[in-house]
């Protein structure tokens, strides 16, 4: 990815934060987005935090991309689970060595995944896979966490958008 593409993708999910009228529709537009401009990224979604009993768990939200049998995640499971517990920006240069890795595609080579932060607080990742061996390097991992940021600072813009528990 070259830095002008970054800048003008990230131009880009700064419009979509504007246009957009839900963050349902948001999550599907930079999902969209980011799936049809960066042809490596051959998986891209969201997961949502969402309280299964006393704990939390991971579940899915929009994507693009094959489907996956990871629906829900709990936090102590896959490279998804680490980010949020973590609550930092992971990236898996070569998944199949990655003991955490929960495979979607046996295509999958290299993985990211970024926290959304409302206030300071995790309440869900944007998940990318490529079937690229360390597809994400510096400009990518602006580009994704500037993507999370842009969620993060609608839910915040719009109180009433968030899931109940945030
Ligand atoms: N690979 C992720 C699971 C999500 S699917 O790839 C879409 C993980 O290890 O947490």
């Amino acid at each position: 990815m070259t830095t002008a593409q970054t800048t003008d993708l990230i131009f880009a999910l700064d419009s979509l934060s504007i246009s957009s009228n839900s963050a349902d529709a948001l999550m599907k537009g930079i999902v969209a987005l980011l799936h049809e401009k960066v042809t490596r990224y051959n998986w891209v979604g969201f997961y949502m935090m969402e309280k299964d009993g006393d704990r939390d768990v991971l579940v899915l939200g929009p994507f693009k991309g094959t489907s996956t049998p990871h629906t829900r995640i709990p936090l102590s499971h896959g490279i998804c689970g680490a980010a949020a517990s973590t609550e930092k920006t992971i990236v898996v240069d070569d998944v199949n060595s990655d003991p955490r890795y929960l495979a979607c595609s046996l295509e999958t080579k290299s993985e990211i995944v970024v926290p959304v932060f409302v206030h300071g607080k995790v309440v869900g990742e944007l998940d990318i896979d490529s079937d690229f061996r360390a597809a994400f390097g510096p400009d990518d991992r602006a580009l994704c966490e500037h993507a999370a940021l842009v969620l993060g600072q609608f839910f915040e813009r719009h109180p009433y958008a968030r899931p109940a528990h945030i």
